[in-house]
């Protein structure tokens, strides 16, 4: 996993929480570039197609409800080794168990609204980068 860009949203919870400005300067400051941002409120339509990975999962219709319950902000980073790296910096998915340094131990409440997603793969971030933000946006 060697690819410049990976996807990240910020969760309904910590934007309630005021926590947009605080997570991109991590972002920044842990060297990576944004490259793109948007502010918005996901359809269930948009989020089912987002997190289609976990349809078959219990907790799925729990994490639709939750993406789509207030504002997200979507941002496509640029830095070396990027997924891999971005989800060093965001930490296990469960605060409780995420590094003291990483995002989700700072700004997480639960495996749910664990402040942050962070794209698993080159290709899925590929995928994300473009149903977020449109085929023709270069990034
Ligand atoms: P993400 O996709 O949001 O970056 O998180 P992740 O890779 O660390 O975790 P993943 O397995 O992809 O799960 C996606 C999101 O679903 C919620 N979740 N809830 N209740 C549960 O057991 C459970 N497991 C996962 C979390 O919000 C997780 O980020
Ligand atoms: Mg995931």
């Amino acid at each position: 996993m060697t690819g410049k860009k990976t996807f990240t949203m910020i969760k309904p919870n910590a934007v309630k929480s005021g926590h947009v400005g605080s997570i991109l300067h991590t972002i920044n400051a842990a060297g990576f570039c944004i490259k793109g941002l948007k502010m918005l409120k996901m359809s269930p339509a948009l989020a089912k197609k987002f997190y289609a990975v976990h349809k078959k999962r219990d907790f799925f219709p729990e994490l639709i409800d939750y993406i789509c319950s207030g504002p997200i902000v979507a941002v496509c980073i640029e830095g070396d080794n990027a997924v891999e790296s971005f989800r060093n910096l965001i930490g296990a998915t469960d605060p409780k168990t995420a590094g003291p340094e990483t995002i989700r131990a700072k700004y997480g409440e639960s495996m749910q609204m664990n402040a942050i997603h962070g794209s698993d793969s080159n290709e899925n971030a590929a995928k994300e980068i473009e149903l977020i933000f449109g085929k023709d946006e270069l990034f």
